[in-house]
């Protein structure tokens, strides 16, 4: 769903909530098979394979880093895990992974599911962390919010630590919120704005980041080697950032 101005104020988090608590499976991957309704063992097998497969590309990506070498680290983080879908593969690729959600529903879900490895919490963990992941989180906040937590994480990542976080940037014109009818005269007159539309509470929303504010960010944090790679999920763009922080 495109988003107008007015809802950078959204309380976002309370969504997540809601979706983690109706829809866990479908608020990740919005295939109808994800529904709760149609949710059978193989659902279960194609949705957990589908991190499965994501994280060893990531993996792939960050050793590219380091010319190739086997990537392997301490303590990783994952954040907005939701119900483990990537945490649960990431413990191939490090000592201890913790996934990170503000959705008690997702987590509970996360729990549930595990194969026993990662720990999941409601409290951002203190670092350092030698990885810090993110999938289509970022996305489904407002900027001005993901730019503070952005730092928080950054702030958490140990010297030669790495990065794998996702963020939309652009999207197709027909995903572009509509512009603002025009105000009525008589609001025109006494300089009043029409009302926005405020979508309903369990939306899944998303949101544009500036990608040279992102760049800026990492670089600031230590992280001069960046490599990005183009992800286009319906129309809504963004970059898969993977970086190393200088030891
Ligand atoms: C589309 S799901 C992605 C889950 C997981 N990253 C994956 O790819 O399987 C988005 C997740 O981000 C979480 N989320 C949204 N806002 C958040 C925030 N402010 N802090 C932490 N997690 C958040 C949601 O609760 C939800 O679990």
């Amino acid at each position: 769903m495109a988003t107008s101005p007015s809802l950078t104020d959204r309380d976002t988090d309370a969504d997540w909530r809601e979706i983690g608590a109706s829809e866990p499976f479908w608020g990740v991957l919005t295939n109808p098979e994800f529904k709760s309704e149609n949710l059978d063992e193989a659902a279960l097998k194609t949705f957990y394979g589908s991190g499965v497969d994501h994280i060893a590309y990531v993996a792939w990506e960050l050793g590219m880093l380091t010319g190739g070498a086997p990537f392997h680290v301490g303590r990783a983080l994952d954040f907005g895990c939701g119900v483990g879908r990537l945490t649960e593969a990431m413990g191939s690729f490090a000592d201890a992974v913790t996934g990170y959600d503000i959705s008690p529903g997702m987590l509970a879900t996360a729990k549930a599911k595990s194969a026993g490895k990662p720990a999941y919490t409601g409290a951002l963990p203190d670092g350092p962390f030698d990885w810090l992941n993110s999938y289509i989180v970022f996305q489904h906040m407002p900027p001005p919010k993901g730019y503070i937590l952005l730092d928080q994480l950054l702030e958490r990542l140990a010297p030669g630590g790495y990065v794998s976080l996702h963020f939309t940037l652009y999207r197709d014109a027909h995903l572009k919120p509509a512009e603002a009818p025009p105000a009525p005269l008589l609001n025109r007159v006494f300089g009043r704005a029409p009302a926005p539309v405020e979508p309903p509470s369990g939306s899944v929303l998303m949101y544009d980041y500036d990608l040279t504010r992102l760049v800026e960010t990492f670089n600031r944090a230590g992280i001069g080697r960046l490599n990005l790679a183009h992800t286009d999920h319906g129309g809504h763009h963004g970059a898969h950032i993977f970086g190393k922080k200088e030891g």
